[in-house]
């Protein structure tokens, strides 16, 4: 049996003996290295690109501007940006394109970039909190404004309520690998080797952009140095290094360098959200009123709907949401992991917590009252839902309910817990795969699915191996090319669900076909048939055909993933540092593939919130508007050293009928949910400083407990 198994890494050896090729890998023959050249003001227009200098330099053998490059047919959605750069003389926010230098090598790619010189004229750009809220445009994937209830009648009645404002800073995903794209024509057709998490978006819009068919370019994309979101959706790099390279007429290699990643590729936005909850004495919850605005840019749009926690997580009767953008001169946010209910929960689990505090009832117990039996804004059953399960073993792996008989001090530490409810939506996508059985007894995928680091291929090969009966090393997989059977994106954790499920169709329908044969002896079957191998395609659907479904859209049932996250943390009041000592996450996201990489996802998930909650924070410059670090020296995230080895993780054992053909739901971006209101509360817990504004940095418990104490005195 394979699947639940702690298989390893099926393309774990090839990347760790450095044999894995990325995108920037491949140097065709001919091919000039590219650097972008950034808008040097946040807002106003480009008079001149002087390229004189830079073309004097060694091996720099053309600059591009708006005047070179093609008039770009419109762009839709998966396209990220539709206001495409090089086209017009407008600057909408620092570091937008406006030139493109092409040279021999990329060095001399790099000195032709310093030597470019830009002049422009400069606008007053719409810097943060200048800017007006309004309304995001229609139609929203996500995120659709709920009035469910007369929420204001019950406010003015409630017997208990809290009401606060959570912000939480931009930041950026910063995959290890950046952004990369290598372009090459021949005879009309054109391949990019691509660093991606869905090479099916691509030639849909870089097709529309350079008025090609989208049959005649051709991705390859095998390995993808991590993403969190920021290689999901197409970005202007992808369409301006085949452009360049249809105006140059030779290969094009454009690899961000880690500047480029902050300006060209999205970011999680600025948020800030509203939210009052109202309940009974005994704390349950009469209404939930979230109002929630986030950052975009002026010309692009990113909703980010994270009121969709606020609508699916309790059994509140009224609910209201409602959501703005607020636009500025800066480059357009994007889904980042993990979304929608990541910042959601930040501000639902943290008034949560408040309201614990409020009516003095543990806040396991509070959540535990409010348990959503059903979905409370569609009424509909869940598909399957284990977190009254994943509390109690959560609870009991950590200690929560005798964590009042631990030591509340460790030296200059003071000791908090805290915890939230972890939960997203459960995406699903159209999901292909055509596996091939071979009368030798071995078996291959082939799937246009990708590997962003999370152990898809390992987890494909496990499905097939159980489906088929196979022991997993007569399984393998061959993925990241657009030439091979389509499969799902690789992102909104749906991976597994989706072409996992087609992986597990066509293997279902080969058994059938050998069953007719007479057996499942393969060899005996096939060469009874005479045939070398057997062949189907599986195809996991969609009710009505859709392209997308986030919670069981169209089906009778809710879809979600739940869990809880316990943490225990260290203040020192002294010095406002604030220390992870522990953590147990513990989930109901369905059946568990690969117990190996599943625990590696949450782990990670769990490290990644850490990050959220206490260090990432991306900066404007308060008069530019530019982002004030671009590169990992100013960027704090969480390392080896702060994060403790006792981050325990638990799986609820659970099958779920209903949301893909293998039981699955998603988890990847589950895990990073809750953990930034799980240790605003520990710290809470810790020193009675509530900090409702993320990252939880030094000076802002320094000025906290700092104004307590001031008002105490
Ligand atoms: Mo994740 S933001 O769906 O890659």
């Amino acid at each position: 049996m394979s699947i639940g198994t702690a298989v390893s890494r099926v393309e774990g050896q090839a990347k760790v003996t450095g044999q894995a090729k990325f995108a920037a890998d491949n140097t065709p023959p001919g091919t000039l290295h590219a650097a972008l050249v950034g808008a040097p003001v946040a807002s106003g227009r480009l008079i001149d690109v002087d390229a004189t200098a830079a073309l004097t330099l060694p091996g720099v053998v053309r600059v591009l501007t708006a005047h070179d490059m093609p008039r770009f047919g419109a762009v839709q959605p998966p396209a990220a940006v539709l206001a495409l750069p090089l086209q017009n003389d407008a600057i909408r926010y620092e570091g937008e394109p406006v030139a493109i230098v092409l040279a021999e090598s990329i060095e001399a790619a790099e000195a032709g970039r310093d030597a470019v010189l830009v002049r422009c004229e400069r606008d007053d750009p719409i810097l943060p909190g200048a800017a007006t809220r309004e309304p995001p445009p229609e139609p929203r994937m996500l995120g659709d404004d709920l009035e469910m209830g007369d929420v204001d009648a019950i406010f003015g009645t409630a017997q208990a309520s809290v009401a606060a404002t959570y912000i939480q800073a931009a930041r950026h995903h910063n995959a290890m690998e950046t952004s990369g794209t290598v372009a090459r024509f021949e005879h009309g057709k054109l391949t990019l080797w691509d660093a991606v998490q869905a090479s099916e978006n691509v030639p849909l819009v870089v097709a529309a952009a350079l008025g090609m068919r989208p049959d005649d370019i051709h991705v390859i994309a095998p390995h993808t140095g991590g993403g969190f979101g920021s290689k999901g959706y197409v970005w202007p790099h992808q369409i301006l290094a085949a452009a360049a390279a249809r105006v140059a007429g030779r290969p094009v290699k454009l690899h961000l360098r880690r500047h480029d990643q902050f300006v060209c590729v999205g970011y999680q936005p600025w948020m800030k959200q509203d939210i009052k909850l109202a309940a009974t004495a005994d704390g349950r919850l009469s209404a939930i009123d979230h109002e929630i605005v986030n950052s975009s840019a002026i010309a692009d749009t990113h909703l980010e709907p994270a009121s969709e926690a606020s609508k699916t997580l309790y059994a509140s009767p009224a609910i209201r949401t409602r959501q703005w953008l607020e636009r500025r001169n800066i480059n357009v946010p994007t889904p980042m992991r993990a979304p929608v209910e990541g910042p959601g929960l930040w501000a639902l689990e943290s008034a949560m917590d408040e309201l614990a505090v409020a009516l003095k009832i543990d806040p396991l117990d509070l959540r535990l009252a409010n348990y959503a039996e059903v979905d409370p804004h569609t009424n509909k059953p869940w598909s399957s839902k284990k977190l009254r399960e994943a509390y109690e073993e959560g609870a009991r792996l950590y200690g929560w309910r005798t964590r009042g008989e631990t030591p509340r001090r460790d030296g200059a530490w003071r000791i908090g817990h805290g915890m939230a409810t972890s939960s997203m939506g459960n995406f699903r996508f159209p999901g292909g795969a055509r596996v091939r059985l071979r009368s030798d007894g071995t078996a291959l995928i082939e799937a246009n699915t990708h590997d962003i680091g999370t152990g898809t291929q390992t987890v494909f090969c496990q499905i097939a191996a159980e489906e088929l009966g196979l022991p997993i090393e007569n399984v393998s997989i061959v993925w990241g090319d657009t030439d091979l059977h389509p499969a799902s994106p690789v992102y909104g954790s749906s991976a597994t669900g989706s072409t996992g499920s087609a992986i597990a169709l066509a293997c279902r329908e080969i058994n059938a076909k050998l069953d007719a044969l007479g057996g499942k002896d393969v060899r005996a079957s096939l060469r009874r048939a005479n045939l070398p191998e057997m062949v189907a395609d599986g195809a996991f659907t969609l009710p009505g055909g859709a392209s997308f479904s986030a919670d069981g859209d169209g089906t009778p049932y809710a879809m979600r993933t739940w869990g809880a996250i316990f943490v225990e943390v260290g203040v020192d009041p002294e010095l406002g540092l604030v220390r992870l000592r522990r953590a147990v996450g513990a989930y109901s996201a369905g059946r568990i593939i690969n117990p190996k990489t599943a625990r590696s996802q949450m782990t990670g998930a769990i490290i990644w919130g850490w990050g959220k909650a206490t260090m990432e924070e991306s900066v404007q410059e308060p008069n530019t508007g530019g982002w004030l670090a671009k590169n990992l020296s100013n960027v704090a995230v969480p390392v080896n050293a702060d994060i403790p080895l006792d981050i325990k993780i638990h799986f609820v054992s659970e099958y779920d009928p209903h949301a893909s053909a293998i039981g699955t739901r998603g988890i990847g971006e589950l895990g990073a949910t809750g953990v930034d209101a799980a240790v605003a509360a520990a710290v809470y817990d810790a020193i009675g400083l509530r900090v409702r504004d993320l990252p939880i940095l030094p000076g802002k418990i320094l000025a906290g407990l700092s104004s307590q104490h001031a008002a105490a005195g």
